[in-house]
């Protein structure tokens, strides 16, 4: 057996994975915002309710020329979506734009609850409009809720109250011919959100002892379609038929499918069925063709240490991006698109975390085997020992 395959196997990642590198488009020392003006900067910075080494990324839904990122809420954090364009014609990073507008981001407590409070997880339909999902506040009478924009015009189409407050995670949307679905997951809650937007309801379906995390949904055209879900804090990957989740409230059982090697922080899928996951505390992106047997991939390999933080996106044109932040070093911010034809390259050598591991393995072979001689050695030693005394004796009885 070959070292590399001890490894691969160590870490159950297939061992013709295919790799990705990306296109750096923008990079950021420090992020800003496209302010109203020069005063109005000046005056939140005073005011402490604004400071740039806040802003951090954390969902991102792409789309046209555009991408949208929903940013961490912090206290000094005045605006939670954004858009960034994904051209400039200057070379310059651009600002992020508060999106739809910066009214739609002056929230009062108690007061308004159309506002955007604190936006979360992000998607684009296929006419265009950015369904963005927004968990309030804890200072706030206003419940969690769904809002539905025009993104070429900026007009609101939807605002959707959830009947709960607080925690809301990440969405996908099943468009059919004559029905959308958004479903949602809440990240520790053992049920999706189910929302359709013909009917403007929504309701819940459980899953007993499955607190659903991150979440994807296969291709159009691979039917029985299905929602793939991860579970909080587990490496373990589910999946169920969606029709399971269109009858209004119920109950219902995922299927075990497969385990990772970490825990999914981000799961996505494109029109071909590869599915790819972003995890807590790994260095790597991985991949799955989901047509197949579950089989985990390495698909792209940050080499050094794990971002601090990172978003990825599919756009209409199924292009893959990604942000990436790193709180400890310069840029600390970039928006990258995956390069054109870099995804079918064969991974001839392991990459370095993959070595880490291949390094640590023979280590732990080697002490192994010398305890192992080691123990050999001092019995055989031992015996001979006895055998001479056993030997002499009989000698001497002799
Ligand atoms: C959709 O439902 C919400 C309740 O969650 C309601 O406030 C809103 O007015 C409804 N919108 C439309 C267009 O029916
Ligand atoms: C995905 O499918 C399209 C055809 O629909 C094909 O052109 C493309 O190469 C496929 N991408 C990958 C990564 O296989
Ligand atoms: C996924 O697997 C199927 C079935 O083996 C194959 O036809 C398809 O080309 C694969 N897709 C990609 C993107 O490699």
């Amino acid at each position: 057996m070959s070292p590399l395959f001890v490894t691969l196997f160590f870490l159950r990642l297939s061992p013709l994975a295919t790799a990705a590198d990306f296109t750096q488009v923008f990079e950021w020392d420090e992020m800003d915002f496209e302010w109203p003006s020069v005063e109005k900067r000046a005056q939140a910075l005073e005011n402490g309710i604004y400071d740039p080494e806040n802003i951090l990324p954390l969902y991102m839904a792409a789309h046209g020329p555009r991408v949208f990122l929903s940013l961490e809420k912090y206290r000094k954090i005045p605006v939670t979506l954004v858009s960034l364009p994904t051209k400039s014609a200057s070379s310059a990073s651009p600002r992020l734009t508060p999106f739809p507008s910066w009214d739609m981001h002056e929230y009062t407590p108690w007061e308004n609850c159309n506002k955007i409070e604190e936006a979360k997880g992000l998607e684009v339909d296929s006419v265009g409009r950015l369904w963005v999902l927004d968990e309030g506040s804890s200072n706030s009478n206003c419940h969690a809720k769904l809002l539905i924009f025009d993104s070429y015009n900026h007009k609101t189409v939807l605002i959707h109250q959830f009947p709960f407050r607080y925690s809301l995670y990440d969405l996908v949307l099943d468009e059919t011919v004559d029905r959308t679905f958004a479903y949602i997951t809440r990240g520790t809650e053992n049920h999706i959100v189910v929302f359709n937007l013909e009917s403007n309801k929504s309701w819940m379906v459980y899953m007993p002892r499955i607190m659903v995390h991150s979440i994807a949904l296969s291709p159009k055209d691979h039917e029985p379609r299905k929602l793939y879900l991860s579970k909080y804090k587990s490496d373990e990957l589910y999946s169920i038929p969606v029709a399971a989740l269109h009858h209004g409230a119920g109950t219902t059982h995922p299927e075990l499918i497969g385990f990772w090697n970490g825990i999914p922080k981000r799961l996505l899928i494109d029109h071909n069925g590869t599915m790819y996951a972003a995890f807590y505390w790994r260095n790597y992106i991985s991949s799955w063709n989901t047509s197949q047997p579950f089989q985990e991939q390495l698909f792209h390999d940050f080499s050094e240490q794990e971002p601090s933080a990172l978003t990825l996106a599919l756009d209409e044109n199924e292009i893959l991006w990604m942000t990436i932040f790193n709180s400890d070093k310069k840029p600390c911010f970039t928006l990258s698109k995956v390069s054109d034809g870099a995804k079918a390259d064969i991974v001839e050598d392991p990459p370095e975390h993959l070595l880490m591991h291949l390094f640590d393995t023979i280590l732990i072979c080697t002490i192994l085997i010398i305890m192992v001689l080691l123990s050999l050695t001092i019995f055989w030693i031992i015996l001979g020992k006895k055998m001479n005394i056993f030997l002499l004796q009989i000698t001497n009885e002799g």
